[in-house]
């Protein structure tokens, strides 16, 4: 199962290019479904067909589904669930607020995460194709399966284990709900199948962000945070699609304008993700509906190619640690080793390997922490860190 997540800023098109792959994809005859994870769901606007929680037919090899996180949870996490909103409630939140306040922003993309997990197993889709929500911060929701890891290992197993032993007395005394074994039954399946959620997410042979821009430097800074973070959590991104460039037949003074501020913010795409391969898609002058517009767009955008081609499958970037001192590591296959620039400034790190120009944003453990040293040596640049100094009064008490 080939898995293919547009993401990007609000508007740029992730919805558009993401309904243009499914459909093209379909037409090659991959047995393909679109899922929508983002709850103000546009799928079913772009194709022109109304979608549900379930998967619709749209064409042959085509289905269509939207993500209902509440539908979903009620099905799949029950437990966890009804724990969770009578926990609240009996802290004084309304029942019915309760119910919603569960679900957080993003969930969305978790509840879609484990609907992925749940087709992979089943094996009845050739290519899944995501349409997210708007980048910002729900994608580092995707480092949800190591967090739920993390509480499972540290904190779970042992609560569970306190509670088989306080339940028939504390529970009696307190107006806090505990939770039952069902509850904690239901988080380690979850957390079962987020292991191999994680695994699948980190699969290069089978997954791939594309990250969606505009040539704005808005859209770049937020899509540069983006490429960060899941270079971070090991997801291959794997293309860059710069949507709404302005053809050179856009005249009139105001278009000019337009277009030459484009022409600086496309300097700037190459500059944030030049070893991606990058595609790039015309501003049209009508809005892309329906099936004929989204396939001249997925046209545009592959060709003659197949769109589920995995078109990169390298790593070019990697964040790690040693001991206390922290690594950036980039391959610039393409670099020409003469005068090394390397510098870091609150969070973007700026590189210089000869005629190549690179920034990068850095991930919050390592914004303001100076450059030690950095080397290049057989296309490979390693930055490294100085570390942390120690936290104020950090020393332990005698
Ligand atoms: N290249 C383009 N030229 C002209 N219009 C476009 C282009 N790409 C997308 N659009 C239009 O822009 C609007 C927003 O696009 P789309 O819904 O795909 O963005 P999105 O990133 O999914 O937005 P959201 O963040 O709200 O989900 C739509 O009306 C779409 O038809
Ligand atoms: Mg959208």
């Amino acid at each position: 199962m080939r898995t293919l997540l547009y993401t990007g800023k609000g508007g740029v098109g992730k919805t558009s290019l993401a309904s243009a792959t499914a459909l093209a994809s379909a037409k090659l005859e991959h047995r393909t479904i679109a899922i929508s994870t983002d709850g103000a769901h546009s799928l079913g606007d772009a194709l022109l067909v109304p979608l549900g929680p379930d998967p619709v037919e749209i064409k042959p090899n085509l289905y269509g589904q939207e993500v209902d996180v509440l539908r979903e949870m009620e099905l799949h996490w029950k437990e966890v669930y009804g724990y969770l909103s009578a926990l609240l409630a009996s802290q004084g939140v309304e029942e019915i607020t309760a119910r919603e306040a569960v679900v957080f922003p993003g969930m969305e993309l978790i509840t879609a995460l484990l609907l992925l997990q749940r087709y992979q197993r089943e094996g009845n889709w050739d290519v899944v194709v995501m349409d997210t929500a708007p980048t910002a911060d729900t994608l580092r929701l995707l480092s949800f399966p190591d967090v739920l890891q993390w509480y499972f290992d540290h904190f779970l197993k042992l609560q569970r284990h306190v509670l088989k032993v306080a339940r028939p007395t504390v529970g009696r005394m307190m107006r806090t709900p505990l939770p039952s074994d069902r509850f904690f039954d239901t988080l380690e399946d979850l957390y079962t199948r987020f292991k191999d959620v994680r695994k699948l997410l980190s699969d290069s042979a089978h997954t791939s962000v594309r990250l969606v821009v505009n040539p704005q430097r808005m859209v770049i800074n937020e899509t540069r945070r983006a490429y960060t973070y899941l270079n971070l959590f090991d997801i291959p991104v794997e293309m860059v699609v710069v949507n709404r460039v302005l053809p050179p037949s856009a005249r009139g003074d105001f278009l000019e304008r337009e277009r030459r501020e484009q022409q600086v913010n496309l300097q700037a795409i190459q500059e944030s993700f030049g070893e991606l391969p990058q595609r790039q898609v015309p501003y049209y002058p009508e809005e892309v509906l329906g099936e004929e517009k989204l396939l001249r767009l997925s046209h545009d955008v592959f060709g003659d190619s197949d769109p589920t081609t995995i078109f990169a499958r390298s790593r070019p970037i990697r964040f790690f640690a040693r001991g206390d001192r922290r690594y950036v590591r980039l391959e610039l296959p393409f670099a020409e080793r003469e005068t090394l620039d390397v510098s870091a400034r609150g969070d973007t790190l700026f590189v210089k390997v000869g005629w190549y120009k690179r920034s990068l944003t850095l991930p919050v453990a390592y914004a303001s922490l100076p450059v030690a040293r950095a080397t290049f040596e057989n296309g490979v640049l390693l930055v490294e860190f100085e570390p942390e100094p120690a936290a104020e009064g950090s020393r332990a008490h005698p």
